[in-house]
């Protein structure tokens, strides 16, 4: 600050001098033609051009700058969002500096969100296509194959038949999953509220999902018999759904003669923590903050055997997001995995 003032005096200083020494350069001219150079008037001259001129140059500069300044911030303050000259202009320079500053920090982080968005669009868009290759594929192949005389053979016409509907019912569920990820994500996804019994739903998740459990044995259990109803407030169909989805994970990353279980907890006044354990695969701590990415799928032998879209559980986390609510994970390798949630108590 005190370098700039000190310039701004220099500026004004410099020039007064130049109009000084020009204009008793030509009053000696003039003086020297038509009259006497008369030494003593012509310093006194030199002396008030001097002194008008600098004050002159200072204050017109200073008011110049002044009102530069006042628009140039006022610009700034409306691109940059800020409060509109909340302060008197009276540190302009240093006001404006810092707006300045804070205004390309601001643009400089939203073109960086920006980029990141952008190649999450990519990334996602990719994605997509090559999830939805594979059944495609595979149902085009069955397709194909019986179109080319495989129908006169009955057995292998339904064999063929079958795996093509599982192709299908495998592009529906990614579809599925894709429309309810966009949903949430744009917030289109408006939650209906409402109070009901958890245990009421997990029960119905259990039953729905009992057949395929079956299938490797695994059992579905409670951790007690909960007598009393316990209410909450959610949106029922969406929280359906995220116990639905982490049961089915526990089925299909669960091991032969495995058990599901589910308990859930007093965690504050106000919130319950519902907890759904396995003794399944489990996975790797590095893994778990990759868990809920969307698409993103454990390499392990059971997640590329079993179908997924890897949307599972980036749509639990939107939903619980949605409600203000939270997750946790925990999980030991080969032995077994964890997931809670919280929920608000009516
Ligand atoms: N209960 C679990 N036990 C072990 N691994 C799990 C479990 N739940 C999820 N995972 C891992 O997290 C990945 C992502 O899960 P998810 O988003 O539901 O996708 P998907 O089930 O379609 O693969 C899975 O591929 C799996 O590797
Ligand atoms: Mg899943």
């Amino acid at each position: 600050m005190n370098n700039e003032s000190k310039n701004s005096y220099a500026f004004s200083f410099f020039t007064a001098l130049w109009i000084t020494v020009l204009s008793t350069i030509i009053l000696l001219i003039i003086e020297g033609i038509f009259f006497q150079i008369n030494w003593f008037s012509l310093l006194i001259f030199s002396g008030i051009v001097f002194l008008i001129s600098f004050l002159f140059i200072q204050i017109r500069t200073e008011k110049f700058i002044h009102k530069k300044i006042t628009n140039l911030y006022k610009n700034v303050s409306l691109l940059a969002d800020l409060p509109l000259l909340q302060e008197p202009v009276t540190t302009d320079m240093e006001a404006l500096t810092k707006s300045v500053e804070k205004f390309a920090e601001n643009k400089k982080l939203e073109i960086q969100a920006l980029k990141v968005r952008e190649n999450y669009r990519k990334e996602f868009i990719g994605n997509v296509s090559h999830e939805l290759k594979t059944p495609l594929f595979t149902v085009e192949g069955y397709i194909l194959t019986l179109l080319d005389g495989a129908l006169e053979d009955k057995e292998r016409t339904q064999k063929y038949l079958e795996r093509a509907y599982k192709g299908v019912e495998r592009l529906v569920y990614i579809v599925n999953d894709l429309e309810m990820i966009t949903k949430l994500e744009s917030g289109e996804a408006y939650l209906k509220k409402e109070e009901f019994d958890i245990i009421k739903v997990i029960k119905t998740v259990f039953e729905m999902l009992e057949i395929k459990a079956k299938e490797l044995d695994i059992s579905l259990t409670l951790d007690k018999d909960y007598k009393k109803p316990i209410m909450v407030n959610a949106d029922q169909e969406r929280i359906q759904q995220v116990i639905t989805n982490l049961v089915m994970n526990s089925i299909k990353y669960g091991k032969q003669k495995g058990t599901t279980e589910i308990s859930i907890e007093n965690l504050t006044t106000d919130k319950i923590i519902v907890r759904i354990t396995d003794n399944g695969e489990g996975f790797k701590k590095e893994e778990i903050p990759r868990l809920f990415e969307r698409f993103y799928r454990g390499d392990k032998s059971g997640s590329r055997k079993t179908g997924g879209s890897g949307l599972g559980l980036s749509i639990v986390k939107h939903i619980l997001e949605a409600h203000q609510e939270k997750i946790y994970v925990e999980s030991h390798y080969g032995i077994g995995s964890e997931f809670s949630f919280t929920l608000k108590k009516s």
